[in-house]
């Protein structure tokens, strides 16, 4: 069912590494079977968008292309099989796209093409764009379904507070991946970064006893008074890390046995030793989510006390459906205390990159509203 779109529309596009975005009029892509077009009303920016469109990252994915990565977005139009989605709908519209004849191979949103051939094939010559536009083409099983009348109207979240859920939903994708139980403790490392702030809002809600991670005194410090001051009740250990292997264990194991960890550590950090000193204080048939990227994290305890140590890339659809719900309920924490979002215009994109690299941590989440 096509709605009225506009037979053009802006767009930030990328003709090639380095070069800077342009704002462009480009044409509006047309709603086809498998696919709706939905009119972005919050991007998100990623800490590290800058080093992807910049090289400092090397992130491979075809040019020219329009930028960004998940949204929320309210449905615009939807091809003749769509059953569900309808024109006006308030949608997340995500950035892990599969292909649906071959669903291992997958790829994120205008940065990175995935692993593989069939995941480059899909990515170049069909969902290359992202959401850095102010209309987006989404296969339909990425557009999540959101409740806006309890979402915005009675719980009071606005679109931009929405956009935090792209944040929220990867490490839950990784906790969810490991089990993680109510009462459990969990270690997050590092915690004062954009995704880990995120996974120990994720692991609150999940009911966890939250052990935190970080270098900054100030920033641990400020994520303990965010979890009180939002989740009355809810209380967060942290950690201050030294770098030192053998300091920043003796540091973990007053919160020990623990029962999991997830990692979240920049390309940048890997040679860092935190997750290695949390994996010494896990329980025997502790759990792992390596999510970040560490080089070593070889211990004996890993053979000894049966850990498992599990790689995650994002999450899986049905993980989104059950956050969205857990977020519908009201587990989550309304207004400021949930999230303050910066937003930026299209033609604002340069500022929006270089201020989504600084402001990140618990609460905190960069938008291009096009
Ligand atoms: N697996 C997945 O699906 C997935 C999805 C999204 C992102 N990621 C990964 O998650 C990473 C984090 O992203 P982000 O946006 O949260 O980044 P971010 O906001 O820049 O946070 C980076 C975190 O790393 C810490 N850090 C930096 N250098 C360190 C060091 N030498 N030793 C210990 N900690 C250090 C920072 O602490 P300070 O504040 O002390 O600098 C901060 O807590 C990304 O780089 C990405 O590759 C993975």
């Amino acid at each position: 069912m096509a709605s009225s779109l506009p037979s053009r529309h802006r767009a930030l596009v990328l003709e090639k590494i380095g070069a800077g975005f342009e704002v462009k009029t480009v044409p509006t892509p047309q709603a086809e079977a498998g696919s709706a077009i939905v009119r972005v009303l919050s991007a998100g920016v990623l800490s590290y968008h800058r080093e992807i469109y910049y090289g400092q990252r090397h992130y491979d994915f075809p040019k020219p292309i329009v930028g960004g990565i998940s949204a929320i977005a309210r449905i615009a139009a939807v091809g003749p099989d769509a059953v569900a989605l309808h024109p006006g709908q308030l949608v997340f519209a995500d950035c892990v796209i599969r292909a649906r004849d071959d669903p291992d191979s997958l790829f994120l949103t205008a940065i990175h093409e995935g692993m593989n051939e069939r995941s480059k094939k899909l990515m170049r010559d069909v969902w290359r764009d992202g959401t850095f536009a102010e209309y987006a083409k989404v296969p339909l099983e990425n557009c999540i379904a959101l409740d806006e009348a309890r979402l915005c109207k009675e719980l009071g979240y606005t679109a931009h507070d929405l956009m935090y859920l792209y944040l929220l939903l990867v490490p839950y994708g990784g906790l969810r991946d490991i089990r993680l139980e109510p009462g459990e403790t969990v270690i997050v490392c590092p915690a004062t970064g954009g995704f880990g702030g995120a996974g120990v809002q994720v692991a609150v809600a999940m009911g966890a006893r939250v052990i935190a991670m970080g270098r900054s005194e100030k920033e641990l410090a400020r994520l303990q008074q965010y979890v009180k001051k939002g989740t009355p009740g809810a209380s967060v250990e942290t950690v201050r890390l030294t770098g030192d292997l053998d300091a920043d264990t003796s540091a973990l194991q007053p919160f020990g046995p623990v029962d999991a960890v997830i990692d979240l550590t920049p390309p940048f950090a890997s040679k860092s030793t935190h997750l290695k000193s949390a994996i010494r204080t896990l329980r025997r048939g502790g759990r792992v989510s390596m999510m970040g990227f560490v080089e070593d994290v070889i211990h004996w305890n890993v053979m000894a006390l049966n850990i498992t140590l599990k790689g995650k890339l994002m999450y899986e659809r049905e993980d989104m459906v059950l956050f969205v719900k857990m977020l519908e309920r009201g587990l989550f924490p309304k207004g400021k205390d949930f999230v303050d979002a910066k937003t930026f215009k299209l033609e604002e994109w340069e500022e929006a990159l270089e201020v989504a690299a600084e402001y990140a941590g618990i609460g905190k989440v960069v938008v291009i509203e096009p």
